[in-house]
Formats: C-alpha cells, sequence, structure tokens
C-alpha cells in the first residue's frame, strides 16, 4: 500500500482528482467506482474544477458503491442525490453512464443481481473508497464474513449513529443498505482508500499495520497490489 500524507482534505483531494484524470485520459470508457460520504467531497470538488478547466467526462462510466434501503433517488439524503449534489450535475457525466443501487427496488434480491451484472460487464477501472469508523468500507460491515457479492446488509449501530451527522436525526437513518460486495472492489484495477481526521485515526492504523480480519473489512486491501491510501495528518497521526 502506497500512503500518502496530506496537510489538508482539500490538497488531498486535489491529489485524488489528478490520479483520476489519468485513468479519464488513458481509457476510451473509464469506469470510475465511486463513494459517498463526507470524505470523497473535496475530491468531487476537485474534479468538479478538472472539469471546468477542460477535463471531458463524457466517456465516464460511474459505478456507485451503495444506496439506503427505503430512500429513494430523489431523497435529499439518498446516495443518488448526493452524487447529484456532488459531482454528477456539475459534470458531463451522461445520465445512462450513472449506475447507483436502487434502494427501493420491489425485489431487492433481483436489485443485487442487477448490480453485479453491471459491474462485471464494466470493471471498475479506478475505485474511490471512504472508510467507515468501524472499517467497513461500501457498506461492507465487520462480521464473521465478508460477502463476495452484491447485497443488502443490516447496519451497524456505530454506522447508524456515524453518518447521523448528514440527517437531522439519528431515527431517520436508514437501518439497511444494499452495497456491493469485496469482489467489486478488489477486483478494481486500482484503488484509492482515503481517510481524514482523528476520529479515523485508529481504524487507519488497523486496516494498513494490523493483520487481515473481517472485523475490519478494509484490512483485506493489504492483498491488493495496487492502493493508494490518501490521509491528512490527523488520520495518519497512529502510523
Ligand atoms: C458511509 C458509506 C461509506 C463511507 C462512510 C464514511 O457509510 N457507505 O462508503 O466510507 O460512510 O463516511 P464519512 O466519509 O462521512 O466519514
Amino acid at each position: 500500500m502506497r500512503i500518502r500524507v496530506f496537510d489538508s482534505p482539500h490538497d488531498a483531494g486535489i491529489y485524488v482528482a489528478a490520479l483520476a484524470e489519468r485513468v479519464i485520459v488513458q481509457r476510451p470508457q473509464p469506469v470510475l467506482g465511486l463513494a459517498t460520504g463526507r470524505t470523497p467531497i473535496p475530491f468531487y470538488e476537485a474534479l468538479v474544477r478538472l472539469h471546468q478547466c477542460g477535463l471531458d467526462l463524457s466517456n465516464v462510466i460511474a459505478i456507485n458503491l451503495d444506496e439506503y434501503i427505503g430512500l429513494p433517488p430523489d431523497h435529499e439524503q439518498s446516495y443518488a442525490c448526493f452524487m447529484k449534489r456532488h459531482l454528477f450535475s456539475r459534470t458531463n457525466i451522461a445520465p445512462e453512464n450513472i449506475h447507483i443501487p436502487n434502494g427501493v427496488a420491489s425485489d431487492l434480491a433481483q436489485e443485487c443481481a442487477r448490480y453485479d451484472a453491471i459491474v462485471r460487464r464494466c470493471p471498475i477501472d479506478f475505485q474511490i473508497l471512504g472508510i467507515g469508523v468501524n472499517g467497513h468500507i461500501g457498506f461492507n460491515e465487520p462480521d464473521d464474513l465478508l460477502l463476495t457479492k452484491t447485497h443488502v446488509v443490516d447496519l451497524r449501530p456505530e454506522t447508524v449513529q456515524s453518518n447521523a451527522a448528514l440527517f437531522e436525526r439519528v431515527e431517520d437513518v436508514p437501518k439497511q443498505a444494499i452495497t456491493v460486495g469485496m469482489q467489486a472492489i478488489l477486483q478494481a484495477e486500482e484503488i484509492v482508500l482515503m481517510a481524514f481526521g482523528q476520529k479515523k485515526a485508529h481504524i487507519i492504523a488497523e486496516t494498513v499495520l494490523g493483520e487481515i480480519r473481517t472485523e475490519v473489512p478494509a484490512s483485506v486491501l493489504q492483498l491488493h497490489k495496487n492502493v493508494t491510501v490518501v490521509l491528512d495528518k490527523e488520520a495518519a497521526r497512529d502510523l
């Protein structure tokens, strides 16, 4: 794993956008695996700025990691809405090239299978990841087993608590989500894991320096040959 430590999330975002640009300009149809949460926002801001400076994103295929169950795409706290706000409405990524799991599908098993078929058809070139305070990536929560395929997951209490910051009340946070499994993530050609702030310092140390454990899902990234961990100084404190 390559570790890069920046003075600020802003500087880190510019670096990650430059990494993404390299992939975007080299591939005829680059597939970006995209994440939500507060962490990737500086990256999206930098990518939007690159687009404003001339970077064409019309050939990009965007595949998001996850979505809350029960939130329709136009719900303000849905990940579909988040992505629209921070990236999709501000760039020229074609609407038909945008993929996000449907959290209100009537048949969730079918929705999981549909999403896996998309990832099989469009393997990810460049995967952006944040990390949960408990080490989850996407919504692959700590458990005895890590699931390979797209699946429905019960969110752990610490995840609900931590993600409540983006909702009005903790009771409003959905208790389930649909997420790609570890396979889609680990088959990405290149992975960039971002983490900022001292709240992430402990789990980053476990992820990077600890043994590989399903209790720390992000630790399996140690097995991937092309991972860059992008941190600010606070998140790197325990390394
Ligand atoms: C959610 C997302 C993850 C993200 C995590 C961390 O749980 N499913 O992909 O990494 O939030 O969020 P934040 O970046 O806001 O700390």
